[in-house]
């Protein structure tokens, strides 16, 4: 892939340049393909000079955070600290049902707690005599750019969810994007050059906020256990089944309503599952993805027997628009 290499090459120059032979630089890190990306590049150019934050909060798929540490700081070997602000996040979550709060909440939180680790990791930093940080990466990609630019319509307010911007007002930071002129498709061909494993290069989407958007109502410890275990059984299932590359985005939703189950000769209630997967190309319009029947049924009865606290699953066949591709 020589476009691919020569940008390579051509962007850890440009990041050499730019922060210096001791420059310290931070970023946020998700697990992401981005990100990760991202990431790989800093650590290319710069070695431990790039310092990687790793918010755990508390709503992120099953195991991920374990992952994500194993992944970037034992294999990639990225100067990775990883932050534990679960039970933060969790308590300024509690009895908030309104998603657009959610999303506030957890940005607010989000950049609350990155900012207090890069304070740390700068204050460590001058202490051992090296730089005070400078810059701060994002993974931001071409789309995210235009989209941030025009994001100003009316379509602004039907789901605030745009990464760019947030973290500057507060850190006097200069922003390093490598990515900013790449669409997702060179961000995928970038990481197969740089070795990044399939796995990670071809992930779904996943929002900021995590599976807090897609637990209707009150997230609660016990609501976000649920909503793991079933989004993993299901995930699980799609990639046995080969599906996972052809679905752009799937997940499983917990429904704030308690259905009436039969067990024995006693009537149940409760949760509801409602398993999405959607094919699209710019996640502007999307179609549901048409799931053979089988594997629908495996996954349904997997949940339901697997799962405490699910009687029911269903499966959503709305296209977007009108509806979009999260619940909330
Ligand atoms: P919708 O639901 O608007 O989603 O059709 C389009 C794409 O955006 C993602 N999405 C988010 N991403 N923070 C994010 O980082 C958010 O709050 C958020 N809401 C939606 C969604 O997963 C899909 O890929």
């Amino acid at each position: 892939d020589p476009f691919i290499e020569s940008f390579i090459d051509k962007e850890i120059e440009r990041i050499r340049q730019i922060v210096g032979k001791d420059g310290e630089v931070v970023g946020a890190v998700s697990g992401g393909v981005d990100s990760t990306v991202a990431a790989k590049l800093m650590k290319e150019a710069i070695g431990d000079r790039f310092h990687a934050i790793l918010v755990d909060n508390g709503v992120m798929r099953l195991n991920e955070c374990t992952t994500v540490n194993s992944y970037l700081h034992s294999h990639l070997k990225i100067n990775l600290r990883v932050v534990d602000a679960s039970d933060k996040f969790l308590s300024r979550l509690k009895g908030v049902t309104d998603p657009e709060k959610k999303r506030k909440i957890i940005g607010n939180t989000f950049i609350e707690v990155f900012e207090e680790e890069a304070a740390r990791i700068d204050k460590e930093t001058r202490k051992s005599g090296r730089k005070s940080i400078e810059y701060l990466l994002q993974g931001t990609l071409y789309p995210d750019v235009i989209e941030s630019v025009s994001f100003k319509g009316p379509s602004a307010v039907i789901k605030t969810h745009h990464n760019v911007g947030g973290l500057l007002q507060d850190m006097k930071l200069k922003l390093i994007e490598p990515l900013r002129e790449l669409f997702k498709d060179e961000v995928r061909r970038l990481g197969k050059v740089l070795s990044l494993p399939d796995d990670l290069i071809y992930r779904h989407p996943f929002p900021g906020p995590g599976i807090a958007i897609r637990i209707l109502g009150e997230v609660t410890p016990e609501q976000v256990a649920i909503a793991r275990a079933a989004d993993h059984i299901y995930i699980e299932e799609i990639k046995k089944a080969g599906l996972y590359r052809e679905i752009a985005q799937a997940y499983a939703a917990l429904l704030p309503v308690k259905a009436v189950g039969v067990m024995g000769d006693k009537r149940t209630y409760e949760q509801v599952i409602a398993l999405r997967a959607v094919e699209t190309t710019d996640f502007m319009t999307a179609d549901w993805y048409d799931f053979p029947h089988t594997i629908l049924k495996k996954i349904s009865s997997r949940i339901i027997n697997e799962v405490k606290g699910v009687n029911r699953v269903v499966y959503d066949i709305s296209s977007k628009p009108p509806a979009t591709i999260e619940w909330y």
